[in-house]
């Protein structure tokens, strides 16, 4: 079909259904809270296989994706909730005022939330080449994130992307099995059917384009 017909065609489609894909996008938001239950394996495969459609600089499909089996997530939710009490007594004003059941009661919390996350996959690039092969890769494998979290959209799936300490540590990569010399984690998805969906607002576009002559 030629560009002009399809514009005139897509321009019958009423204006609602006329964008799905902005549509999908606009609504998406970062979700933090999940009913329980994972997301079938099934589904989770459907949602991965969208990444891996993504633009990637000379196909190096980039992407790898560590899916966190029950025993793993037992294992980091014991570190999770350590980093949490650690970030209480690496600083000597806050570690002053916590006393052993508050910490204790902070590592309790730490532990419930990250076993909270019915879902978690390790997203990481392969670590190959030069600095730019490197800088394209990474970037290959943040829209394949993205593309992820927007096919989970639309199957009702919701996801929290986390940079957090514990998706850096060596500890996490020796424990699932990423060797950091030939891949990078780029974060975890935390993914579920939520329980909660935030709103957020945006600065207008206009704001953020600058138009050159
Ligand atoms: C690269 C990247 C890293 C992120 N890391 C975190 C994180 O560590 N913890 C967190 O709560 N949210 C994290 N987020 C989610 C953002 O906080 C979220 O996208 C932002 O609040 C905007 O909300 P929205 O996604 O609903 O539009 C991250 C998002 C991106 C793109």
């Amino acid at each position: 079909m030629s560009q002009e017909n399809l514009t005139s065609e897509i321009r019958s489609v009423p204006t609602d259904q006329r964008y799905p894909v902005t549509a999908a996008i606009r609504s998406r938001r970062t979700i933090f809270q999940f009913k329980p239950g994972a997301v079938p394996r099934d589904v989770l495969e459907e949602i991965l296989e969208a990444g891996i459609w993504s633009p990637n600089h000379h196909l190096t499909e980039p992407w790898r994706f560590t899916v966190i089996g029950e025993e793993t997530k037992l294992t980091l939710a014991e570190r999770y909730s350590e980093i949490q009490i650690e970030k209480i007594t690496s600083n000597p004003k806050a570690a002053a005022a916590a006393d052993e059941e508050t910490l204790a009661k902070v590592g309790e919390q730490g532990f419930k939330k990250f076993t909270s996350k019915p879902t978690i996959v390790a997203v990481s690039c392969l670590q190959e080449g030069d600095d730019q092969r490197k800088r394209e890769d990474y970037a290959a494998t943040c829209c394949a994130m993205l593309n992820i979290q927007l096919a989970g959209w639309e199957r009702g799936v919701g996801m929290q992307w986390s940079t957090g300490a514990i998706t850096m540590e060596q500890n996490t990569y020796d424990l699932l099995g990423i060797d950091s010399g030939q891949e990078y984690i780029i974060g975890f998805y935390y993914m579920g059917y939520p329980a909660e969906v935030p709103t957020h607002e945006r600065k207008p576009v206009d704001e953020q384009i600058r138009w050159t002559s």
